[in-house]
């Protein structure tokens, strides 16, 4: 038993635009399914270019001069953010039900981690919108000069499949707050919880063109956004590879803006004075929540030679105890991975590990009959030129390094692409301030992991993404600044 199977009331499956459902130019629709169940949920409307040329038009007309958006009190705008928020909360087991049926999360998890962060950062921008401020500056004396922080214009947002709604609303909420219109697509495997947002922006009551959705496919409604001539700036979360095909496409039509939130093999760094209950749980959860399907998953662990057995040792009982099942089951804490793509990256990485001399200390496979689901696996000894070491697995699979020294543990640590995040275990308070200004990454956890929060920018260094989501910081890349300056005259001194 997996619980539902079919999608509930109120879920929307078409193409929205201009507060309007529409279904695709082409007569095309594609299929998407439970993971956990293997079974389709329903076909939804595939958009392609002349759909998101249409979505561009009205979010274009809906930015224009003089229209209902532009003039509306930046209060009024706030206030549509939080009636959002308040018709998330009200629809938040609904929401919660999309999200775990379309990605296979555990039931509990979407509506406590992915909803309530949905909710707390609409609240947040919410209360931006009449605060985005421009400054006055002393030049000469015979000028006045000041800045006004302005909406970009249209904002395209491209969004992944692990963290569906949350990853829309960190792009939504402060691309709205700032005055900006937006063209949305969400990820082919998850498309539910997005459109569901259609019907909540259209009962909010914001204009209509100023949020459209048009689900579709990467290469071809993804790409028609990114290649864009009318669109001003883009928002992405999802792979390298793509986040640089998106960056090459912007320079080749019209230099928009854009924002990368990519990949990470992010190193988590376990001193021998560590609180080890704290660091070994924080660890396991670290990359197996979500199913390893995190930007931010601890898949690098540096553990002190002294302590490194008895980390292992843990290690594998958290890893054996953990539950693998329906994800509408109240105990389970994981789901099935998200496609069999995914599935077979992650176990043909798993066989690469095993060939590569690391040590398989429990897992290692697939649970049998059952679809895509995969046994949470623990690596020990393993070696800094592993693939598993090396590449992001996307799955439950913890690989788990030894070290001696701090300076070590550093270039080994910085030694990657990447760059994301890091997390740092230690009682030892200038250990921990070391690491901190050390490690490359956009995000450094002390003794914590994954605790993200609304106010606190994430994003970053390296190869893992551009620019900031969330906090102050994210308001820089949804506005222009623009500079008036003025000379005073002279003539009636
Ligand atoms: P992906 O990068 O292809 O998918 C993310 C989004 O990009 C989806 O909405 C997709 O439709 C869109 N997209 C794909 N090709 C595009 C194109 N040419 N132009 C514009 N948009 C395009 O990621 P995929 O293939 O689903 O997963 C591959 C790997 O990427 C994963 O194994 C994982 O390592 C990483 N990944 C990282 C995520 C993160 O949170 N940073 C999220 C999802 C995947
Ligand atoms: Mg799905």
């Amino acid at each position: 038993m997996h619980g539902i199977s079919s999608a509930p009331a109120g879920a929307a499956s078409q193409i929205f635009i201009n507060n309007e459902w529409h279904e695709s130019i082409s007569g095309k629709t594609f299929p998407t399914y439970n993971p956990s169940t293997l079974e389709k949920i329903c076909d939804v409307q595939e958009g392609d270019k002349p759909d998101v040329d249409k979505a561009v038009e009205a979010a274009r007309a809906a930015f224009q001069r003089g229209s209902p958006w532009r003039q509306m009190d930046v209060l009024n705008r706030g206030r549509l953010l939080h009636k959002l928020a308040d018709l998330i909360e009200r629809d938040r087991v609904t929401l919660a039900t999309l999200e775990t049926m379309d990605t296979g999360k555990p039931f509990l998890q979407a509506y406590f981690i992915d909803l309530e962060g949905c909710i707390k950062t609409l609240r947040y921008y919410a209360g931006w919108a009449d605060k985005i401020q421009g400054r006055t500056i002393p030049v000469d004396e015979n000028f006045v000069c000041f800045t006004r922080h302005e909406p970009m214009g249209v904002c395209g947002a491209i969004t992944p499949w692990n963290f569906p709604l949350l990853m829309l609303v960190w792009k939504m909420a402060p691309a709205l707050c700032c005055g900006n219109t937006l063209v949305i697509k969400p990820a082919e495997q998850t498309p539910l919880t997005s459109l569901y947002m259609g019907s909540l922006i259209k009962e909010v009551g914001f204009p209509p063109g100023v949020v459209n959705i048009v689900p579709g496919y990467g290469p071809t409604a993804g790409a028609a956004i990114s290649t864009h001539h009318n669109i001003d700036k883009i928002a992405f979360t999802g792979s390298t590879k793509v986040g640089k095909l998106i960056k090459e496409a912007a320079s080749k039509s019209n230099l928009k803006r854009v924002t990368l939130e990519l990949g990470g093999k992010n190193p988590c760094i376990v001193c021998a004075d560590a609180d080890l209950d704290l660091a070994v749980e924080c660890a396991h959860q670290g990359v197996f929540f979500n199913q390893g399907q995190c930007c931010t998953a601890a898949s690098r662990v540096f553990v002190e030679e002294q302590i490194y057995p008895e980390f292992v040792k843990r290690s594998v009982e958290y890893a054996k105890k953990r539950l693998v099942g329906d994800p509408f089951d109240a105990r389970t804490e994981q789901g099935p991975q998200i496609d069999q793509k995914q599935f077979d990256k992650i176990l043909e990485l798993i066989e690469s590990g095993k060939k590569e001399g690391a040590k398989l200390e429990c897992g290692g496979l697939a649970i049998e009959d059952r679809g895509l689901f995969i046994k949470p696996t623990v690596f020990s000894e393993v070696t800094d030129n592993m693939r598993i070491a090396k590449e992001e697995i996307f799955g439950p699979v913890q690989p788990i390094m030894k070290f001696k020294s701090i300076d070590e543990v550093i270039k080994r640590a910085n030694n990657t692409e990447y760059g994301l995040t890091a997390a740092v275990f230690t009682k030892n308070l200038d250990r921990a301030l070391t690491l901190a200004s050390a490690l490359q990454s956009g995000t450094v956890w002390i003794n914590c992991y994954n605790a993200l929060y609304a106010q606190a920018p994430f994003g970053g260094f390296k190869m893992s993404g551009n620019g900031r989501e969330l906090g102050e910081y994210a308001l820089a890349e949804y506005t222009e600044v623009k500079t008036v300056t003025i000379k005073l005259s002279q003539k009636n001194h």
